[in-house]
């Protein structure tokens, strides 16, 4: 199937009513939509992205106001709608009871719903055209990293989706923060852009689930996630160890370097992507990801991040792209 770009939000909405796909910008990263209530549709997202069948997809709305009337009378739901007036618009997911209206094959079989009113314009826009949820994971293959441009969707998904609604790339480069709200108080089950500090504000016993609750609560966590196909090294500048030298030593001509502070100079790197603040790092990351697949590096190394702020969430991330595939 020939993969059409267009800047046409018009046009993309159009081709959601009509069932088909249509992957578009998002301030974390770029969604693959489908209409909530078509179930062919929905059945296809799963199918293109290879993602399995466990794992439950994120329903996006144009408005607040959308997400909240979308909201029960429960603890949960009014938890969910403090997070939403105060974090949204913006790269938070609330995960709530699931209302009827709201099909058990876009949560996987789960009683609960994810629901994310995401602030890129274009997102929004187009929301609002469609007029209905539009359910939407991230635009890649599963396992592999998320796309943040146009460019990153054609890479992973040319020809096999029928429509990429272009706009400005995602500002902030990593998924949302998907934060549980059925216990009754804020728990993070992946980290994001919006932080447990922040998280505090609202609740002062907002937590962030541990290991094991993730992998019970949120299915998608239990999959290997956000990797290129390379090996990926977490380099802590102010821990050396002979062990990550001799790996870098061993990839020499082949090896990528991310990072804030300067790369060690051990080796001739074939990429140095030097990022100004932790920001540009998360920014930067899964398109990095995107070039050492597309130029066939063997290794990458990651500067350490700082524990806090979105230096949480990029961490996250860093762990999780260098396990072992499972
Ligand atoms: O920033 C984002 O969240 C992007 C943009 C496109 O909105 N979307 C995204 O979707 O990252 P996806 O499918 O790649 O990740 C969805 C995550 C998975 O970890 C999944 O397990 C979790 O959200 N999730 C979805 N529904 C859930 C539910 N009912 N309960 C617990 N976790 C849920
Ligand atoms: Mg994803």
């Amino acid at each position: 199937m020939p993969t059409q770009v267009t800047a046409d939000v018009q046009r993309a909405a159009a081709a959601l009513l009509a069932g088909e796909l249509v992957a578009f910008p998002t301030e974390t990263v770029w969604g693959l939509g489908a209409v909530v209530d078509d179930e062919l549709a929905l059945a296809r997202i799963f199918e293109t992205k290879g993602r399995p069948d466990d794992n439950p997809l994120i329903v996006h709305v144009a408005t607040v106001a959308d997400a909240c009337s979308l909201l029960d009378g429960s603890d949960a739901g009014l938890l969910a709608s403090r997070v939403l007036r105060r974090f949204a618009p913006g790269p938070v997911t609330v995960v709530v009871p699931r209302p009827s209206s709201i099909s058990p094959r876009v949560s996987a079989g789960l009683d609960t719903v994810a629901l994310r009113v995401p602030s890129h314009p274009v997102a929004a826009a187009l929301l609002a055209a469609v007029g209905r949820p539009v359910a939407a994971p991230s635009a890649n293959l599963s396992g592999r990293p998320s796309p943040t441009t146009a460019a990153g969707v054609l890479a992973s998904l040319d020809g096999r989706v029928p429509w990429i609604l272009d706009g400005a790339r995602s500002v902030v480069g990593l998924e949302s923060t998907v934060i549980d709200c059925v216990p009754g108080e804020p728990m993070i089950l992946r980290a994001g852009a919006v932080g447990l500090e922040e998280l505090r504000t609202i609740s002062t016993a907002a937590d962030v689930a541990t290991h094991e609750e993730s992998l019970a609560r949120s299915p998608g966590t239990r999959h290997r996630h956000y990797a290129p196909r390379c090996r990926v090294l977490i380099h802590d500048p102010a821990t050396p160890n002979d062990e990550d030298t001799r790996l870098v030593l061993a990839h020499a001509g082949s090896a990528a370097y991310l990072g804030i502070g300067p790369a060690p100079r051990q080796i001739e790197w074939a990429l140095i992507e030097r990022c100004g603040d932790v920001h540009a790092y998360a920014h930067a990351l899964f398109e990095v990801m995107r070039r050492c697949d597309e130029e066939a590096l063997t290794l990458l190394v990651c500067e350490r991040p700082p524990d806090s702020g979105i230096g949480v969430a990029l961490l996250d991330r860093l762990r999780r792209a260098s396990q072992p595939s499972d």
